[in-house]
Order: structure tokens, then C-alpha cells, then sequence
């Protein structure tokens, strides 16, 4: 097996200006709304520790000064939850500064999804990385990026992850065209489109929001022109990756993903999103549910 650099680092795009969530995300970082009691940003960034990655970029920008607190001491509150020996509540609120060790860079000007990995070059320098979207949350119990981390160590280059889906919903998605390898969950992209119309999809096979990207991604984006949207689009830069070879940066693989995946990125999600995790907690379930079920029949009649 070739011996490839190992991944250490992480980078999470969170510089969206949340307009889905308006008025909520005028002053409020979409990232910084709450699954159940904790901000949708921890999740991913306890994602990515948990795959063994403890150094955390993060391509912010304007009013997101919310989410480096979230992440930073805070004296005041520590002081008072100590004052008042409230254990349980001080360490939650220490917890999410002792995860990792977190950069900041700013995007400036939001050119897109592309655009963001490029501000992250510097930081990253000539090492593969992860980079992990803040409106998809993986469930904990289904270690995908660690997964995705294996099968760069195995073929080199950059590694997507892919979710079926319907194939009315692929034009939400960046979608590949992929052929087998000889293992069931590990495919190779010979293609990928960013939010194809469903009849022009190469597969029903959708990108969801976790990558392992190879160095080289920085000198193609700086060399791929905006595309859907008028946005560099992460999709274009690994489809050239894609045709490359292995001295080039490529090629591209993608982790067949069939665990639990929960989206905020949309109002709708988002509900949903909450009502699964709150279903999921041994200390609201007892509850919520009962109370769930009663709603739901009543609304039903
Ligand atoms: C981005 C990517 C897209 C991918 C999606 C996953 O799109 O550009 O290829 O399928 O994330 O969530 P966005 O949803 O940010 O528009």
C-alpha cells in the first residue's frame, strides 16, 4: 500500500449568510441554532474530533462572532455556574473549549462553497484534509468521515461522501457518476455535477456534505471559473481532481454512505432534525414523546 499523508486537520465553512432562517439569522449565525440545546456547529465539530482530526479551520464572516465565543472560555458564566456548584452545567459549557484547537479565517466576500476551501490554503498548507458541512449533521453511531479517512489512506487522492437519493431531490445535490471498486462501500467518480436538473443526473448517487480533499484542490480552484450559481463550486474543482492522475492529486473516490444523516440546512429539516434528536434523548424522551403522540392525534382529528 502507498504511504499517504496522514489527515489532521479539519475545515468547516460556516461564512453562509442563513437566509433560509431569516429573521432568526439576522444577528445569529445559522451555524449557532440549536439542535434540542446544543448549536448545530458543535455536532460537526465533535464530528470531527471524534475521527481523530483536532485542528479546526473555520471560514467565517461577518456576524459570526457567536460561534468563536461558543468555542472560547467564558469566565463570567463559568464563575457563576461555579458560584452556585453546578457541576453538570459547567462542564457542558467548558466542553466545546476543550475539543479542539480552533483557527478562524474570513471569507470576505461569499463566492461560494469553493471559494471558502480556497481561504482555507494557508492554513492547510500541502496536507490532505477534511472539510465538513454545517447543514449536514452525521450520527454519531455511523463513523463516516473516519471511514472516509481509511480509504484515502488506501487510494490516495480525495475522498467525497455519497447518498442515494430520490431522483426528484438530485438537483439539490452535487451528483456523481461512479464506477465499482472491489470493495461494497468504496466507488470511484469518473464525474460530478453540481445540481444537475434530475434528467440530466449522471446517478442518483448525491454528495452530502463531507469530504477528505487532497492538497492539490487549492491550484485547481484557483483555476476554476464560478459555475452553478455564479460560485466557485468545490464539485467543479473535484471533478477535475477526478480525471487526474495520482501525481497530479487525483483521483476521487466515494464512501457509499447508508447511516442516519440529518440536514438543517431548510426550515422543514430543520423540525425534523430537532424532533429526532429530542426523541433521542434519554432525558426528554420519556416525555416528548408521549406528548408527541398525543399532539399528533389530536391534530389528526
Ligand atoms: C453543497 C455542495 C453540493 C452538496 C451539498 C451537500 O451545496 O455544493 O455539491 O451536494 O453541499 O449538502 P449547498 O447545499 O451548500 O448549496
Amino acid at each position: 500500500m502507498a504511504d499517504f499523508d496522514p489527515v489532521t486537520k479539519a475545515v468547516v465553512p460556516a461564512a453562509g449568510l442563513g437566509t433560509r432562517f431569516l429573521p432568526a439569522t439576522k444577528a445569529t449565525p445559522k451555524e449557532m441554532l440549536p439542535i434540542v440545546d446544543k448549536p448545530a456547529i458543535q455536532y460537526v465539530v465533535e464530528e470531527a474530533v471524534s475521527a481523530g482530526l483536532l485542528d479546526v479551520l473555520m471560514v467565517t464572516g461577518r456576524s459570526k462572532r457567536s460561534i468563536e465565543d461558543h468555542f472560547d472560555v467564558a469566565y463570567e458564566l463559568e464563575d457563576a455556574l461555579r458560584a452556585k456548584g453546578d457541576a453538570e452545567r459547567l462542564s457542558q459549557v467548558q466542553l466545546p473549549v476543550d475539543l479542539a484547537t480552533m483557527h478562524y479565517v474570513r471569507q470576505g466576500e461569499p463566492k461560494g462553497l469553493g471559494h471558502a476551501v480556497l481561504c482555507a490554503k494557508q492554513h492547510v498548507g500541502h496536507e490532505p484534509f477534511a472539510c465538513l458541512l454545517g447543514d449536514d449533521i452525521i450520527d454519531a453511531r455511523d463513523p463516516l468521515l473516519k471511514r472516509m479517512i481509511e480509504v484515502r489512506a488506501t487510494y490516495g487522492g480525495s475522498v467525497i461522501a455519497l447518498m442515494e437519493v430520490p431522483r426528484e431531490q438530485v438537483s439539490l445535490y452535487g451528483a456523481a457518476a461512479i464506477v465499482p471498486t472491489g470493495e461494497d462501500d468504496v466507488v470511484r467518480i469518473t464525474d460530478l455535477v453540481e445540481k444537475p436538473p434530475a434528467n440530466e443526473a449522471p446517478s442518483n448517487w448525491a454528495i452530502i456534505g463531507r469530504y477528505v480533499i487532497d492538497p492539490a484542490v487549492f491550484e485547481v480552484l484557483e483555476n476554476t471559473p464560478p459555475g452553478r450559481g455564479g460560485e466557485i463550486q468545490l464539485t467543479d474543482a473535484l471533478r477535475t481532481l477526478a480525471s487526474r492522475s495520482p501525481d497530479e492529486g487525483g483521483p476521487v473516490h466515494g464512501v457509499l454512505f447508508r447511516g442516519r444523516r440529518y440536514d438543517t440546512g431548510n426550515k422543514l429539516d430543520y423540525l425534523r432534525t430537532v424532533v429526532q434528536f429530542a426523541a433521542n434523548r434519554p432525558d426528554l424522551a420519556p416525555e416528548f414523546i408521549p406528548w408527541l403522540r398525543e399532539f399528533l392525534d389530536q391534530a389528526g382529528s
